[in-house]
């Protein structure tokens, strides 16, 4: 079933329209977001659909094809709706809190973003959502402001204290392009992202790895480099760069916190050179880059697990360009950059390896650099 069938199934009618939106991979700079520094993410292909219709003023109804029950409220105040419909029931509360006007509807989601693999299911239901309110009530919201709307909903109405990140590849990623964004300034430009030119591939293996303790570790991250900015007397990390690193670091008595800086800093850089070689078509050369991204969140970061560092070892070893863990970490994804003829023979490793070490099976797929969230 599909998010329309599910809508004329709940419903008995026909929505007024479909409003997709996808998931992400985030070709580099992890956590690098909510320290005001850059990222670079390009869309999936996979993407939810929401199938919007309107209801009286002040309600709002919403069912999918993963869950029998529809679910039904008015005005919410932040954790009164839980589960998966506090994204949606969010997503109406932060548009209502910015002043808007939003009209009351009937929702049915349909999605096939991986869930809880850290390629941010939760952000292309609520950018789905969000554009298909903004769209039936004719709000005027510019598109450079909606990530900060989508994240409101998931920072304050569901309370994970998530960056910008996720919402913004969501709602402004081009298709062929990846979006290099200043997560201070939410300024972005399009960086032409197109490797089946160049023979060559992204290969995403989720590691299956079950997630745990993933809200409390991501806190404590983030807690930790805003203690290190604010005894550094900088607003954020991004403010240190790679030449003030050595001096921040001599600045710093916590071994933990020094590295946690060090991943921030040089990750920032990393985004930078990546951008730099992107655009000057030297794509094989950002592997190295992705590499050490990796290295850099086992190290210093500590965000990774056996899984993840297994598939990128075994993706190295098998001759990829660059491997590295994307998305907040303890589990999910990793991606590669291969030659497109490698895909296979990676896939095949990364399985093999993970049946002699008696981990779960890994799931891999290639992926292009899809649109960002849009009326169908
Ligand atoms: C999660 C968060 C993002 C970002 C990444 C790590 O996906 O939602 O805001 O911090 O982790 O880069």
């Amino acid at each position: 079933m599909n998010a329309r069938d599910a809508f004329r199934k709940e419903y008995g009618t026909e929505p007024s329209g479909l409003w997709a939106a996808p998931g992400r991979v985030n070709l580099i700079g992890e956590h690098t977001d909510y320290n005001d520094g850059f990222v670079l993410p390009f869309a999936l292909p996979q993407r939810t659909v929401a199938a919007v219709g309107p209801a009286p003023a002040g309600e709002w109804t919403v069912c999918s094809t993963f869950q029998d029950e529809a679910i039904s409220f008015g005005h919410t105040e932040p954790g009164e709706v839980t589960g998966w419909a506090a994204y949606v029931a969010g997503v109406v509360w932060a548009l209502r809190d910015a002043g808007h006007d939003v009209p009351g509807a009937r929702i049915a989601v349909d999605s096939d973003v991986p869930l809880g693999s850290g390629l941010s299911s939760s952000a292309a239901l609520e950018s789905s959502v969000l554009t298909a309110l903004i769209d039936l009530g004719g709000l005027d919201v510019p598109l450079e402001r909606r990530p900060a709307i989508a994240q409101r909903a998931e920072n304050v109405y569901v309370g994970a204290p998530t960056g910008i990140l996720d919402q913004s590849a969501s709602i402004r990623c081009r298709e062929g392009h990846a979006l290099f964004l200043d997560c201070r300034s939410y300024e972005v430009e399009q960086i032409p992202f197109d490797l089946a030119a160049e023979g060559l591939a992204i290969l995403v293996v989720n590691s299956n790895a079950p997630h745990q303790h993933v809200d409390g570790e991501y806190g404590a991250r983030r807690k930790s480099c805003e203690e290190a900015a604010r005894l550094l007397g900088v607003p954020a990390l991004r403010d240190v760069t790679g030449a003030e690193l050595d001096d921040a670091l001599a600045r710093l008595d916590d071994e933990v916190m020094r590295r946690r800086v060090r991943h921030i800093v040089t990750e920032d850089d990393r985004v930078l050179e990546t951008v730099r070689l992107l655009k000057a078509g030297q794509v094989r050369e950002i592997g190295p880059l992705l590499t050490a991204s990796h290295a850099s969140m086992r190290d210093d970061f500590e965000i990774t697990v056996p899984q993840v560092d297994l598939a990128v070892e075994t993706a190295l070893a098998e001759g990829a360009y660059g491997a590295r863990m994307t998305g907040g970490g303890f589990g999910g994804c990793v991606l590669t950059l291969l030659d497109a003829d490698k895909a296979d023979l990676v896939t095949a490793a990364v399985e093999q390896a993970y049946a002699e070490a008696g981990f779960t099976a890994p799931t891999a797929w290639t992926v292009t650099a899809g649109p960002g969230a849009t009326k169908l």
